[in-house]
């Protein structure tokens, strides 16, 4: 797709990666934005005429609701749909749905976004793009224990809630083909951002600080994803993982089509409600 002209809604587009694609894509398309803080979305996109901002703290599925109802209400079509909120956490903390932090944000809520929106997507056969991770490479496929109660972990966690989003999102591409919607994924490389900063104790917070100054800069990472969705690759696939160059083979389970199906049922049961 050309990155030109196009509505594009970003999540979590008030800090690194997510704020530094909306500065781009804010050059030449029209923008909606969702952040948690509406401070911070104040502070970085007042000024902006073509920018759209809606404040919703996606660890709250009320709030997923509440926003997409808002979005769907306000414009007729979305082309291309970026995945891009995110956390990590120290401790295990529980949300007010009763659902595992990580889990919620990384995962519950695009889920439930995107399935609000499709309508929105539908109508102009647009591409959602999720954020991810290699990390999802780094653990094993269980969802016997959704929420982590037993043996909870920021990585456990983080690398899980990523790798159910690489097996939604290719299952989603598969429901998907025959009403043009595309659904792709990338992984941007080590990033210098605040991720591993802002719920995290002294540990995490220190190993974070250290690693991320090896990574590129949120600009940099930008600048990559935009190329990434120009390429003929991404525009002529669905359901693929790309990494910060080029296609990647993603975690050998996302081509299990039995795990995939128990993960779909098991999220719209944990959601209580139907995610296509
Ligand atoms: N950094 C890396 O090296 C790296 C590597 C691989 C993948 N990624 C992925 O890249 C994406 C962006 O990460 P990043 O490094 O740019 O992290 P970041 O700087 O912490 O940005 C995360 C964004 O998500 C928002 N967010 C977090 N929790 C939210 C919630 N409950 N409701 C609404 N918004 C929420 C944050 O809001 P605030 O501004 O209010 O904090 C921020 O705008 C994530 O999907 C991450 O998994 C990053």
């Amino acid at each position: 797709m050309t990155t030109k002209g196009q509505t594009i809604l970003i999540t979590g587009g008030t800090d690194g990666i997510g704020l530094a694609l909306a500065q781009r894509l804010g050059e030449d398309n029209r923008l909606l934005i969702i952040g948690r803080s509406k401070e911070k979305l104040t502070q970085y996109f007042w000024h902006e005429k073509k920018v759209r901002t809606y404040v919703a703290d996606l660890s709250s599925m009320e709030e997923v609701k509440t926003v997409s109802n808002t979005i769907l209400s306000d414009i007729d079509g979305i082309d291309l749909l970026i995945h891009n909120a995110s956390c990590v956490s120290s401790a295990r903390i529980v949300t007010n749905d009763g659902f595992e932090m990580q889990l919620a944000v990384n995962y519950l809520a695009p889920v439930l976004l995107t399935a609000k929106l499709l309508p929105l997507l539908k109508r102009k056969q647009g591409t959602i793009l999720f954020i991810n991770s290699r990390a999802h490479k780094r653990v094993k496929f269980d969802i016997s224990d959704l929420q982590l109660a037993q043996d909870y972990s920021l990585s456990k966690s983080y690398n899980r809630s990523k790798l159910y989003l690489v097996m939604y999102a290719k299952r989603l591409s598969e429901l998907l083909v025959t009403e043009g919607v595309k659904v792709q994924t990338v992984h941007p490389g080590l990033v210098n951002t605040k991720m591993g900063e802002k719920q995290c104790n002294i540990f995490h917070r220190t190993a974070w600080i250290v690693l991320k100054h090896l990574g590129k800069s949120p600009k940099c990472a930008a600048n990559n994803i935009v190329r990434i969705i120009g390429s003929y690759e991404f525009r002529e696939t669905s359901g693929c993982f790309f990494g910060p160059n080029v296609q990647e083979t993603p975690a050998s389970v996302v081509r299990d089509h039995e795990a995939k199906h128990n993960l779909w049922v098991l999220t719209e049961k944990t959601l209580q409600t139907s995610i296509l």
